[in-house]
């Protein structure tokens, strides 16, 4: 079964505010995912494992903890999980980032795949699958089942802002895929909007229509 964690951290519900304003230009925008990224890494990065090592300090050896075996890699769902990376790679600088590129028809809503890039040791790593929007969940679906036939074993779902019928088709599709929001909205509108959400996620990033 699913894990759903909702991180509503004080200081992310602060940033989220400002990216869900339609006042927010591009530039303040990227700066603000990338930051609720970084602190939502935080948590989504919670379990994993360490091992013991020893270190020289200046003064003595000591035993510290360090990130064991397995190691992360990152894929952004093209566009918008792309708008996340930066935040996770300051915080994960050894994670290796791998590419969805997916876009929803406007019609049918549904994903259409245009590009997969992926680390060629990716079934070897802890994998967390980026996207500001969970919406249907069609696109998170469709990638997460592509990473699955890649190799993919160990997988997470961070998003900052999910519609509740998004995230029952990503846990009802993978039970097996932890799913993190900063925000489980309202509801999808009738153009496959989140409501209250924050717009088109890829066009207020990259200040395209
Ligand atoms: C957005 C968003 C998700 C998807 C969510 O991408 O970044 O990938 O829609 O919708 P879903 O849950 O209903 O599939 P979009 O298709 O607009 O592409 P873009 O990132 O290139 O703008
Ligand atoms: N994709 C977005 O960018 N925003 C939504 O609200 C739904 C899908």
């Amino acid at each position: 079964m699913s894990k759903v964690t909702q991180i509503a951290h004080p200081l992310i519900l602060h940033k989220l505010a400002f990216i869900r304003s339609k006042n927010t230009g591009s530039k303040d925008f990227r700066e603000l995912v990338e930051e609720v990224a970084m602190l939502m890494a935080y948590e989504v990065t919670r379990d994993l494992q360490t091992e013991e090592v020893e270190i020289e300090t200046p003064i003595c050896t000591t035993k510290c903890k360090m990130l064991a075996g397995k190691k992360v890699a990152i894929v952004p769902i093209l566009r918008a999980g792309l708008g996340m990376v930066g935040g996770m790679t300051k915080l994960i600088p050894a994670a290796k980032v791998g590419h969805i590129g997916l876009y929803r028809d406007e019609e049918t809503l549904m994903p259409v795949e245009y590009f997969c890039k992926l680390p060629q040791d990716i079934g070897e790593r802890d994998v967390i699958v980026t996207d500001p929007m969970l919406a249907t969940g069609g696109s998170a679906v469709d990638a997460i089942a592509l990473l699955k036939k890649k190799g993919a074993k160990n997988i997470r779902l961070m998003c900052l802002i999910a519609a509740p019928e998004g995230v029952k088709n990503v846990t009802d599709n993978h039970p097996d895929v932890d799913v993190y929001v900063a925000s489980i909205d309202e509801k999808l509108n009738e153009n496959g909007y989140i409501v209250p959400g924050l717009g088109d996620a890829g066009d207020r990033l990259y200040g395209t229509k």
